[in-house]
């Protein structure tokens, strides 16, 4: 088993269970995200560490003619989603599959090389090859794809004693705030002749990217 599946099934062996509760305080703007998603009719929508599913299922709710997709290199997580999405009864518009964010191939999991949209919601800060992860969601957008990204942010507006605080709390669950996805993006957008809107949240708690045609 690769590190960072052994890595993130310690950490969500137990944490699953309560992880859809406990991170709702937290985990800020990724409702925001779905609604950017907008996907065109029939159209495809893949989650790069998708955890539980919380976010693809309520997409789903949302976009009832789109097909979505997950991957997560936790299996622990997966089996959590997997529930998740039968009690939701969207396992026929929900598919999930293993698979390392760096390196994953979507026509072996799913059949599918491209997709319409493609998000990555709180977990570029958990994956130390963020960039490579980044640099192959571009690689997987259909033409006229987004791709849509929510993390923590740089809480430039934020008291002291607020970032040293989450900064000790965030340490706990191995999870890097990175300042540094936003000069990616903008790299990764230009060469590709791409548009980055690129937005802080809540006074920089958290940003919300969308990279697009
Ligand atoms: C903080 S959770 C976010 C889950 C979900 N996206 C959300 O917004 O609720 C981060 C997720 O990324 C997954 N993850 C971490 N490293 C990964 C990797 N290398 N490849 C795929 N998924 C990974 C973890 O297993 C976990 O489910």
């Amino acid at each position: 088993m690769p590190d960072a599946a052994i890595l993130m099934d310690k950490m969500y062996r137990h944490q699953r269970h309560i992880y859809d509760l406990t991170r709702k305080p937290y985990l800020l703007g990724r409702d925001y995200l779905i609604e950017s998603l907008a996907p065109p009719q029939g159209g495809t929508v893949l989650e790069i560490g998708c955890g539980t599913a919380r976010n693809l299922i309520c997409a789903a709710r949302t976009y009832r003619t789109t097909s979505f997709y997950g991957i997560d290199v936790s299996s622990e997580m997966l089996a959590q989603a997997q529930k998740a999405v039968k009690r939701a009864n969207l396992a026929s518009r929900i598919t999930l599959a293993q698979g390392d964010a760096a390196a994953f191939d979507p026509q072996q999991l799913f059949g599918r090389a491209h997709f319409d949209r493609i998000f990555i919601s709180y977990a570029l800060s958990m994956i130390p090859p963020w960039q490579e992860t980044l640099a192959r969601a571009f690689d997987l957008l259909a033409p006229e794809g987004s791709l849509h990204v929510v993390d923590f942010g740089d809480q430039a507006g934020m008291p002291n004693w607020f970032r040293k605080s989450l900064k000790g709390w965030l340490d706990l669950f191995d999870v890097v705030p990175r300042v540094e996805i936003a000069r990616e993006l903008k790299a990764e957008t230009r060469a590709r002749g791409l548009i980055l809107n690129h937005q802080a949240l809540y006074r920089g708690y958290a940003f919300h990217a969308i990279a697009r045609a």
